[in-house]
């Protein structure tokens, strides 16, 4: 008997949608109705596509722990993990006889492990922007001297105060760190010319490709192409995979020098008791058992999304975020941010307030009263998301202090609603029906804050999870709220 894994059936975008694990899930409102829940945080995570579960159910009966094992089912499933680094590699036009495709377990970890491995000596610089997720930031903090480029008033990078730094940075500058779209805005950065720019400086680039990956065809074209993508990392929970995984790709050479940034168990060729000579990448940046699950379901994802075509599902999310524009601009009182014409250089993540309103109620009364799952805050993109909402320093300093006694009730921020590829209009319809109601003030609950949340809290709206998903248990508490993504 020889095992098949599923073969991804050449699809149409709109087949996707039925492909949704949960696309009819009842959710129960404040008004003691039920609505099948509209998925509008597609940019912190995506559900999972039917077929990522298939190949995970085909794939379990031969799950074993890969790499060390002598069995057939070992052996088996080395093959299967193996094969899926390399279907990643090839989504995101990684020449693989230069580069390695390594495992971990998103992209902040990504971040993180590279920041580390690149051993900054004092006074290494990296360029990065305001643009940046916290985990496209933080860790470069961490580790070397950072310059953040700042943005213009419509919330894109200064490319050509970019441009300057990284000509001025020659010499200190190791690496020029960029996301591929915004979180917040989905803005997306000209990675490849500024690509050219870091590498004529003598640097490299990394593309924190989290939002751009699941929305856009990615070529990060070959090593000798000045344009060419050195790192990137991406997130499998985005991208219609949420089984723990993340991917880091860059050359083979940088991870062949010096020592793994994790150590342990199948980082190496061999130990003594003074010496340990490591393995060949990726598995000298794997240590320990691998989530291999989480690889055969993110490649599973990649095979289904090329069946239906990035260049498609962009086209799609492309007209869906433009009815979406032109909808929301037609409600008094929303206020929206970032760009919202010439949309070919966004994806679909739409940031907005209603005047006057928290941002956390607006979100509470979409989730309660409309059944519409959406985000809102500052998303781990503090810097940025201040600077849209022009909060100066002195109210920075303020609110800042407010937190750090406890009391999240001022915090600034913004509701966001995100597409995926299986969104239809349908959801856009849902979501300006009630915030129609919302800036009009026709919304039918009472809402109390948490100050120490900032979350706003539906009196009344008392659910019985545990009778929506017996893992739930019970009693829940009436609303889990904390910063993400
Ligand atoms: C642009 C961007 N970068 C990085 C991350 C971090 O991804 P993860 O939480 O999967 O590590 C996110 C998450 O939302 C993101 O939007």
């Amino acid at each position: 008997m020889h095992t098949k894994l599923t073969a991804a059936a050449p699809a149409k975008v709109e087949d996707l949608r039925r492909e949704i694990v949960g696309i009819d899930t009842l959710v129960p409102l404040l008004d003691g109705t039920e609505r099948s829940y509209v998925f509008l945080d597609n940019a912190a995570s995506t559900p999972a596509l039917r077929s990522v579960l298939n190949a995970v159910e085909e794939f379990l009966p031969w799950y074993s722990g890969v790499h060390r094992g002598t069995g057939f089912k070992s052996i088996l499933a080395t093959g299967v993990f193996d094969a899926a680094h390399d279907a990643i590699g090839k989504f995101v036009g990684a020449d693989l006889e230069r580069n390695t495709v390594v495992f971990t377990k998103n992209t902040t970890e990504c971040v993180n492990r590279l920041a580390n491995r690149f051993r900054f000596a004092p006074g290494d610089t990296v360029i990065t922007t305001i643009m940046e997720h916290h985990s496209n930031d933080l860790p470069w903090r961490k580790n070397a001297r950072v310059i953040h480029i700042g943005i213009t008033p419509d919330g894109h990078p200064d490319l050509a105060a970019m441009k300057a730094a990284i000509a001025r940075g020659k010499g200190s500058l190791r690496l020029v760190a960029v996301s591929g779209a915004s979180n917040i805005t989905g803005i997306c950065s000209p990675i490849h010319d500024i690509a050219a720019w870091a590498h004529a400086s003598g640097a490299g680039i990394f593309v924190d490709a989290a939002q751009l990956a699941p929305h856009r065809a990615i070529n990060m074209l070959p090593d000798d192409d000045p344009r060419h993508i050195d790192f990137l990392a991406l997130s499998a929970h985005k991208m219609y995979a949420p089984f723990g995984t993340g991917v880091l790709v860059g050359p083979k050479e940088f991870f062949n020098a010096g020592d793994p940034d994790l150590v342990g168990g199948g980082v190496v060729d061999i130990v003594t008791l003074d010496r340990a000579v490591w393995n060949r990448p990726p598995h000298k940046e794997e240590a320990g058992s691998p989530n291999v699950i989480g690889g055969v379901a993110l490649a599973a994802a990649v095979r289904r999304l090329e069946s239906v075509g990035m260049d498609a599902i962009a086209a799609h999310e492309q007209e869906l975020l433009a009815y979406g524009y032109a909808r929301l601009k037609r409600i008094k009182n929303v206020l929206l941010y970032g760009p919202t014409d010439h949309l070919e250089e966004k994806v679909g993540v739409m940031a907005f307030n209603v005047e006057g309103m928290h941002h956390s109620l607006v979100a509470a009364i979409l989730g309660v009263e409309g059944g519409i799952g959406v985000r809102d805050g500052c998303f781990c993109a503090h810097p940025y998301v201040k600077e849209l909402l022009h909060v100066g320093p002195e109210a920075d300093r303020v609110f800042t202090e407010e937190v750090m006694s406890g009391n999240k009730s001022n915090m600034p921020g913004m509701v966001r609603a995100s597409l995926g590829c299986y969104n239809i209009r349908e959801d856009i319809d849902a979501l300006v029906e009630m915030l129609e109601r919302v800036a009009g003030g026709a919304y039918r609950g009472t809402y109390d804050q948490d100050p120490a949340t900032g979350a706003f809290h539906a009196r009344g709206y008392h659910v019985d999870f545990a009778r929506y998903c017996s893992l739930a248990g019970q009693p829940f508490p009436d609303r889990i709220h904390s910063e993400a993504s």
